[in-house]
């Protein structure tokens, strides 16, 4: 084939990716398909540092971009009716979130870190751009809205200006909300609000991070007043930070399966076996020059250091030779400057430390409980 017909047949093969990646966003509804594929499980606890460049084997960016800063990622909206989501791919089976974030000042403008079940379980915290001295925690069960009286409403202090640490903790027991180490809310799985169980949240939830617009037109009016009005636009952009997040899976399978219609946390199987999230957390990241060197062994090594000597060697003699004719050119000066060696090594160091920095996060936080 001719180099042509290769970069054709590349980009033919990468829209096709492209197609299979938007069907897989569509999200099935177990209640009312019994053909969905079954939930990809976290089975592990993990941070991620959102101020490098998330994986995106494992996050999916639905809607808008992220721009990566020192403190965070920052979820802007940039233009009229815009919005920015970002979904994981993996799911948790009960367990703990904790979000780092800082809210989207502006009336109508809602920053979200939600917990999303495929059959529209929810577990929610949401910041109302109008009032940035708030957050609100609610949850939904089984996708059902004929009442909104479920909201709790919680203080919190400059929630645009300042990262506050979010924690839901969630099991088939009780439901909680804890700000920065404080218990705010606890919902039980037997009580009127959950119309006592049946629309507690209760089967595999993805981690859905958004900074969207309520105060559009096509909104309800219900909709609209909730977010404070409309959205100015002359005002943009409208800017959300996250800082990290941790998740924690209470399950550790490879995957959760729907057994039958009724919605229970008894009808989802967990399928036994490694997560690929958990794998693709574990990975070994790309070796830097020095680690592949050490991996070689003092074997390989010496023998190394023998080819260099006897390369070096001819390279002497030719650089001898060769700076017996510069020197009758004078262009010896040239031919000596050589200012890369030191730039390789500086990002060398750096990769190291980028990834002893990100093994960092990992074992620094207690449990909930
Ligand atoms: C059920 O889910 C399968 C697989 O995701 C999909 O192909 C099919 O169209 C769905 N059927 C309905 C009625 O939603
Ligand atoms: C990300 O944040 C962590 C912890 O705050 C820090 O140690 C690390 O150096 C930061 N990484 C980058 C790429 O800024
Ligand atoms: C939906 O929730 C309301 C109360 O919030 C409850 O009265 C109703 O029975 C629920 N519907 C279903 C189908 O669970
Ligand atoms: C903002 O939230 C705080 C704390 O919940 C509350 O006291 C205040 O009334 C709210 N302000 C507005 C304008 O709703
Ligand atoms: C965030 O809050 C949760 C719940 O109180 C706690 O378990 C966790 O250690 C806190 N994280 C940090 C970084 O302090
Ligand atoms: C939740 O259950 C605990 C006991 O487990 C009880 O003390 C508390 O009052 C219950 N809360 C509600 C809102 O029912
Ligand atoms: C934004 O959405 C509203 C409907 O909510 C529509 O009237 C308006 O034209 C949209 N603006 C743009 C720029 O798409
Ligand atoms: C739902 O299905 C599970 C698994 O078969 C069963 O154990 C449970 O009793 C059912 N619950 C309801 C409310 O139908
Ligand atoms: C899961 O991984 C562990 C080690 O990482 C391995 O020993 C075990 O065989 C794996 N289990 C399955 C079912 O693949």
């Amino acid at each position: 084939m001719k180099p042509f017909s290769y970069l054709v047949v590349l980009t033919i093969a990468a829209f096709q990716t492209l197609c299979v990646l938007a069907e897989d966003q569509t999200s099935c509804n177990p209640l009312k398909n019994t053909t969905c594929d079954a939930d990809p499980a976290l089975g592990t606890e993990h941070t991620w540092l959102f101020n490098s460049t998330l994986d995106d084997e494992l996050w999916d960016m639905a809607t808008g971009t992220l721009d990566y800063t020192d403190e965070g990622a920052d979820f802007k909206i940039t233009k009229e009716n815009g919005s920015t989501l970002l979904q994981s791919n993996f799911y948790i089976f009960f367990g703990v979130m904790e979000a780092h974030v800082k809210m989207a000042k502006g009336a109508g403008i809602i920053s979200s870190v939600i917990l999303q079940s495929d059959d529209l379980d929810e577990i929610d915290w949401e910041w109302v751009g109008y009032n940035t001295s708030q957050v609100q925690s609610d949850f939904f069960g089984k996708g059902n809205t004929t009442t909104s009286d479920r909201g709790g409403y919680h203080p919190v202090a400059n929630a645009d200006t300042e990262f506050h640490n979010y924690t839901s903790y969630w099991d088939k027991d009780r439901l909680e909300w804890w700000i920065d180490g404080k218990l705010m809310r606890t919902v039980n799985y037997s009580e009127p609000l959950t119309v006592y169980g049946k629309n507690y949240p209760q089967t595999p939830c993805r981690v859905k991070v958004s900074n969207w617009p309520v105060g559009i037109k096509s909104q309800s009016t219900g909709n609209i007043e909730w977010g404070g009005g409309l959205v100015d636009w002359s005002d943009l952009p409208f800017t959300m930070t996250v800082q990290k997040i941790r998740v924690q899976d209470f399950h550790s399978g490879k995957e959760y399966k729907y057994t039958n219609q009724n919605g229970t946390y008894e009808s989802i199987k967990t399928v036994e076996g490694n997560s690929t999230a958990k794998a693709e957390i574990n990975k070994k990241p790309a070796e830097t020059l020095s680690q592949k060197w050490d991996d070689l062994g003092n074997g390989a090594h010496i023998g190394v250091y023998c080819g260099a000597a006897a390369a070096g060697l001819i390279i002497f003699a030719a650089f001898g030779w060769w700076c017996r004719r510069q020197r009758q050119k004078g262009r010896l000066q040239r031919g000596l400057d050589n200012g890369q060696r030191s730039e390789e090594l500086d990002e060398m160091n750096s990769m190291k430390n980028k990834w002893r920095s990100s093994q960092w996060g990992q074992t620094s936080y207690q449990q909930v409980r």
